[in-house]
């Protein structure tokens, strides 16, 4: 594929690691309250934790950079017989017109479809009608939304000690242990936590197919700057890993929130997510942090549920918008 090299009266060129940093200032500075960390981000263009191929560019105006336009889409779309890609459009609040946003948006879609996609999906907060407004202006449609809470871990201290303490309980009743990694001696301990994540990972209420990670993106995935083995809670029941939850701490900016909470589906419904959820906030208090935030879809009730009875507020919503592509 050969992507586009302007888009309206932008220059196109294609991204290096170094613009991570960039493009976390333009998604902060479109979202001010959930500001993105750079170090964080760079990781993770680093190291695609499912493994799927990202095509990045950098849009600059009159020589400056102003914006980013990306897509992602499986590396072998055998794995993805939907095709759907993934495609994000950012620019400077500056910058901001209806034709560069096309334009944009425009560039990204006909990079997917010569990919081979036949689908594309994107995310907009649902506050940000210029970006939805140029995406509906090409044919993108309200698919669904993700829910984004925030828990004030200073008011709510003494109920979340409260109810960890009875967790803990209810854990060792039945004879659960809950532990964290570093603390874990089994030596198959990562390719457990993956096929169990794997699992959980397959019931999260989604349009875009998941694809599961190779093992070793699932691990280098663990190994974040914002995540450690001894803040990563994990129960077992004997020698099987049920359950995960942990929280990702940025190193240089933004609010600690939830990476993953995931537990086997041979165990649900007994206290497990809220036991390991317990875990990761008591600790966040131990280490000083004031509020932690996370986010899942607005359709998945039993993590909507816990979340609400740990006295999570919501505190606004994502919307992923689809399109089907044009054949290339
Ligand atoms: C969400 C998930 C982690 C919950 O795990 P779990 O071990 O069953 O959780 P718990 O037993 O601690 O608590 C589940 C709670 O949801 C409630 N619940 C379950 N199904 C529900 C439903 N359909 N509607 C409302 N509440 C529901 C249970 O009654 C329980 O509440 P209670 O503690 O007040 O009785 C698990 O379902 C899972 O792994 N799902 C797939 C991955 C996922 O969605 N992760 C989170 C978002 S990314």
């Amino acid at each position: 594929m050969t992507p586009a090299a302007t888009a309206a009266d932008l220059a196109l060129r294609p991204a290096t690691l170094d613009d991570a940093e960039l493009a976390a200032d333009l998604v902060t500075e479109a979202r001010p309250r959930d500001p993105t960390d750079p170090v964080l981000l760079r990781y993770h263009w680093e190291h695609p934790w499912d493994d799927s191929v990202w095509v990045r560019l950098i849009a600059s105006l009159g020589g400056r950079d102003v914006g980013l336009c990306a897509l992602n889409h499986p590396r072998d779309w055998a794995r993805m017989p939907e095709r759907y890609a993934r495609l994000q459009v950012e620019l400077l609040a500056s910058r901001r017109s209806p034709e560069r946003l096309d334009a944009l948006f425009a560039a990204a879609e006909a990079d997917a479809a010569s990919a081979g996609a036949l689908r594309a999906s994107t995310w907009a907060w649902e506050d940000d009608a210029a970006k939805i407004a140029a995406a509906y202006a090409r044919g993108f449609r309200e698919e669904r939304r993700e829910r984004f809470w925030e828990l004030d871990l200073r008011e709510r201290r003494e109920e979340l000690e409260r109810m960890s303490d009875a967790s803990r309980r209810r854990m060792r009743e039945q004879g659960i242990a809950v532990l964290t990694l570093d603390r874990d001696g089994d030596p198959d301990r990562y390719r457990k936590l993956w096929a169990m994540s794997n699992e959980a990972q397959d019931d999260v209420p989604t349009t875009v197919p998941h694809t599961t990670p190779p093992l070793e993106s699932f691990v280098t995935s663990l190994r974040s700057p914002g995540l450690r083995e001894d803040r990563i809670w994990i129960a077992r029941a004997g020698e099987e890993v049920v359950g995960v939850s942990m929280l990702e701490y940025p190193p240089v900016r933004g609010v600690v929130q939830t990476d993953w909470t995931g537990t086997a589906r041979r165990i649900r419904g007994r206290g497990v997510a809220r036991a390991l959820k317990c875990e990761t906030l008591v600790q966040a208090i131990a280490l000083g942090v004031d509020r932690v935030r996370t986010d899942n879809d607005s359709r998945n009730a039993p993590i909507l549920h816990l979340n609400e009875t740990m006295g999570y507020r919501p505190a606004g919503e994502m919307v992923q918008l689809l399109k089907e592509l044009a054949r290339s």
